[in-house]
């Protein structure tokens, strides 16, 4: 039990109504904390102060005993404080550290540190007693900033290798998408092998007529063409309700054309985008307009499709 007495420090601890701790062991123990610790009378003085004290604050602890608590606490904030000692006295509550009050403390020279104070009224004979616990918290708030800053940084550089990692796969799936052919065998050999695939796979028969427009092309519209005839070319498998269809390349008028042709059931188009049941219609219309080429979809109810993509190529002066 711990009871008020007289004298510079008022708590003795007694056990079977005799003292456990004598003043000086009191003293020891008072002056052992790792905190500064601060016995204050109601009236806001300072009545004794540990060891620690002289560390945190830069007064010896017999400088601050008589003090009022204020000469610790920063200019800008000692009228708030004293008006809130006041409140606590009449209502006096035990209060921990680390209760997100933002506190600081102000040492002799003036500075100031982030501090976290614990409270601990104490009924004595002499009256109330508030023993505070101070502990500068300069590191932990570093650390802490220093941590947030890390997650922070953990965060963006997650973003970005997120981003690069995108980006790499979107490439090498590009690239993994692109027919091999297309780049070293030249346009007519990768649609041959697509052609034969699709027949290998379903039955679905080709008819092909491709001139060599390699030369004419970059590799972009090559892919571009390669694309829309594959779309326009399953679709007519898929939908035309016939066993086969006609492709054509060839140049024309500073174009290079290339024409997927069934005389399947046909379908009333609506707009640019198909009738906006799939995405290969508005597919082909967008990459078409990618390297600034004109693609139409002709078709007529029982009449077949005809889908045809015409390139605009330079220098091509044969008419
Ligand atoms: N050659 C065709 N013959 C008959 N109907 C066609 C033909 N091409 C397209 N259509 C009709 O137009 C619709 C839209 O075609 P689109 O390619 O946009 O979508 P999809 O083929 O149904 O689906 P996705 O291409 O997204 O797999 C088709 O569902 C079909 O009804
Ligand atoms: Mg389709």
């Amino acid at each position: 039990m711990l009871r008020g007495a007289c004298g510079r420090f008022a708590y003795i601890l007694v056990r079977n109504g005799g003292p456990v701790l004598s003043n000086e062991e009191f003293r020891a123990v008072f002056d052992a904390s790792p905190d500064g610790m601060l016995i204050v009378g109601e009236d806001g003085r300072i009545l004794a102060a540990n060891r620690q004290c002289r560390a945190l604050f830069g007064y010896e602890p017999a400088e601050l005993e008589g003090q009022e608590i204020e000469l610790l606490v920063p200019e800008a904030e000692r009228e708030a404080h004293t008006r809130h000692r006041g409140q606590y006295v009449r209502h006096p509550h035990p209060r921990p550290m680390g209760v997100g009050l933002n506190l600081q403390g102000r040492r002799k020279d003036g500075t100031t540190f982030p501090a976290e104070i614990s409270l601990s009224p104490l009924r004595t004979d002499g009256g109330l007693r508030v023993i505070c616990a101070v502990r500068d918290v300069t590191l932990q708030k570093r650390l802490q900033s220093f941590s947030e800053a890390a997650l922070r940084a953990t965060e963006e550089e997650r973003q970005r290798i997120a981003r690069e990692l995108h980006d790499d796969t979107a490439q090498r799936l590009a690239r993994g998408l692109r027919p091999p052919e297309l780049e070293d065998a030249g346009l007519s050999a990768a649609l041959l092998a697509h052609f034969r695939n699709v027949e290998e796979g379903t039955g679905f028969r080709v008819q092909a007529h491709l001139e060599p427009v390699d030369g004419y092309l970059d590799l972009t519209e090559k892919l571009a063409l390669y694309r829309i005839v594959q779309e326009a070319l399953s679709n007519a498998r898929r939908h035309a309700g016939i066993e086969e269809a006609k492709v054509r390349v060839f140049r024309e008028d500073g174009y290079v054309v290339a024409e997927v042709r069934d005389d399947g059931r046909g379908f009333v188009s609506v707009g640019l985008a198909g009738d906006g049941r799939g995405l290969g219609l508005v597919g082909m219309h967008e990459r078409a307009a990618m390297i600034g080429a004109g693609l139409s979809v002709d078709s007529h109810p029982g009449e077949g499709t005809v889908v045809r993509v015409a390139i605009p190529i330079e220098g091509d002066d044969e008419g």
